[in-house]
């Protein structure tokens, strides 16, 4: 007798019908969070094709420019930033925009009620090699009036307020993971179909991890205090992975269980991340899976940052490991 064929999993939920989903579940949502969450999804999808297609369109290498942050920019750094700002510009519902490639804050609709903080590509020294790399977002509702010029404090907002953040993992399947502060979910791009479908529901981060990450080439710029929390690691016999990425690193770890680390060195006394459109974004999406994220001294969500490309040093994933490394480096 012939049998039903096995297909897999059923096709389940995409991110559009969750998103609506997700806003049905807040009595007062008008909808323009949601239509701003899927410009992000559908720039991604966008980006997510140039970056398959980058090695064949001559998408690789540097642009011949720097960023604010004197940084050479690469090729796909500025095209994921003309994709996300077009996206947002075409979507309507973002007042203004901070990006990591852009020095400035970027006005784009007055009329509009939420600001977006965006570092559009993460992990830009992997590009060329085919290792996974990101795009960070974090949401903010505006404070000043509507219709008025948006203004630096508009921006300068603690983690805390973030109405919504997450990430997109460009790795060997694209990834959405975000969060409106009821918890995570994550949506892989089905690349044949062209929609991303809910495959991570409420993700957890275990509080005991496996793994830390560090890039052990600063060892010898590292404190004492960091060394030893380093080499307890080792003597737990934690598994050492960095990929160089910093969405990769924070994503696995977060799957997994782990630690992730970038302190503060000689060559970057503040850390090398940015709080606004890394750091914010992350501890966000950890916190929300139970895990926990810290500059060393404070909760990466309650410092209030005073300017846009402000850096932090981060630790970030399981809290038991957070609170272990917090332990013996203060
Ligand atoms: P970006 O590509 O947006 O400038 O970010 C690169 C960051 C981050 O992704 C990663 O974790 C970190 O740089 C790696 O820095 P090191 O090479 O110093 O370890
Ligand atoms: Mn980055
Ligand atoms: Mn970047």
């Amino acid at each position: 007798m012939a049998t039903t064929p096995d297909l897999g999993k059923p096709v389940g939920v995409t991110l559009d019908r969750f998103i609506k989903r997700d806003q049905d579940s807040f009595p007062y949502a008008t909808g323009e969070l949601s239509q701003l969450l899927r410009d992000i999804g559908l720039a991604s999808k966008i980006l997510n094709r140039e970056i398959t297609r980058s090695g064949l369109l001559n998408l690789e290498g540097a642009f011949g420019a720097e960023n604010v942050q004197g940084e050479a920019q690469q090729k796909l750094d500025v095209v994921a930033n003309i994709r996300f700002k077009r996206a947002l510009t075409n979507g309507g519902q973002v007042c203004a925009l901070v990006s990591e490639e852009e020095p400035d804050l970027i006005t784009i609709n007055p009329d509009a009620n939420y600001l977006v903080a965006m570092d559009p590509l993460d992990g830009s020294s992997n590009i060329d090699v085919n290792v996974s790399i990101g795009t960070i977002f974090s949401i903010y509702r505006r404070k000043s009036k509507k219709g008025s010029q948006v203004t630096k404090e508009d921006v300068l907002q603690p983690g805390r307020d973030q109405v919504a953040a997450g990430y997109v993992l460009y790795g060997s399947s694209t990834m959405l993971v975000y969060t409106t502060g009821q918890g995570v979910n994550g949506f892989t791009h089905g690349p044949t179909i062209g929609e991303f479908f809910l495959s991570h529901p409420n993700i957890k981060c275990t509080p005991d991890g496996t793994i830390y990450s560090i890039n052990d080439g600063y060892w010898n710029e590292m404190t004492d205090e960091l060394r030893s929390f380093v080499e307890y690691c080792r003597s737990q016999k934690l598994t050492a992975r960095y990929a160089g990425s910093l969405v990769t690193d924070v994503h696995r770890n977060l799957l997994k269980g782990g630690i992730y680390i970038y302190p503060a060195l000689p060559k970057h006394p503040d850390g090398k991340l940015r709080l606004l459109y890394e750091a914010n974004a992350l501890a966000m999406i950890v916190e929300q899976t139970g895990g926990k994220a810290s500059d060393g001294k404070q909760r990466i969500l309650d410092i209030l940052p005073k300017e846009f490309h402000q850096r932090t040093p981060l630790f970030i994933g399981s809290a038991n490991l957070v609170d272990k490394c917090l332990e013996m480096i203060s």
